[in-house]
């Protein structure tokens, strides 16, 4: 009677020990900066519909208030924008950006964005959602990689955004480093 008391009494308390533990690890889980599970550069066009190019846009202004000062604030914007290797906007698109973006700025240019990749390839097929301030006055800017599925299933990491062209009102490209730092594939 006395060793079953006994016994209880060790698992119980072995039981304890390894909870706790669990605890520890789980908050103690690190990874380093240097070393994504998965690493991707990616340049995204935008080509803004501007009434004559309807052939050609791949994004659309669907709100722009006026008299918010200079600086588009309140303008909103609804993409579906080719993701390429390279620098030219007619590669062939390895995924598409869609969703949209805002200007939240009054006093200054800045902007607010919401895309998912689409990857549908042979190379990827999948999704990968993009979301954050993207202060668009700086030249290098961090955004959270949110989730993912297919290829990308549940992913988490950050993408790196520069601005790498403007052309006016018709025309930006981003150069986008992604990196990825919890991979299911
Ligand atoms: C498509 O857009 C690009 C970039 O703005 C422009 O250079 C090109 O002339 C356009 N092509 C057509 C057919 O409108
Ligand atoms: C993905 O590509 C396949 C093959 O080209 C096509 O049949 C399918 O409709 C595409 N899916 C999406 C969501 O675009």
């Amino acid at each position: 009677m006395a060793n079953q008391i006994y016994k209880q009494i060790i698992s119980f308390l072995l039981c304890v020990l390894l909870i706790q533990y669990n605890i520890v690890s789980s908050v103690q889980k690190s990874f380093s900066l240097e070393k994504p599970c998965k690493h991707f550069v990616f340049y995204f066009h935008n080509i803004a519909y501007d009434e004559d190019n309807a052939a050609n846009a791949t994004s659309s202004t669907i709100l722009n208030p006026m008299g918010l000062g200079d600086f588009s604030f309140g303008k909103l914007v609804i993409v579906d924008n080719p993701v390429t290797m390279d620098q030219n906007y007619l590669s062939k698109p390895v995924a598409r950006a869609q969703g949209f973006f805002f200007y939240t700025g009054k006093t200054n240019f800045n902007s607010w964005v919401s895309w998912t990749l689409v990857f549908n390839s042979t190379q990827h097929k999948g999704t990968m959602t993009i979301m954050g301030a993207n202060p668009i006055m700086e030249s290098t800017r961090v955004l959270s990689i949110v989730g993912g599925t297919g290829d990308f299933l549940m992913t988490r990491g950050i993408a790196m955004f520069t601005t790498d062209l403007i052309q006016g009102n018709k025309y930006f490209r981003l150069k986008i480093d992604i990196k990825l730092y919890e991979c299911y594939y």
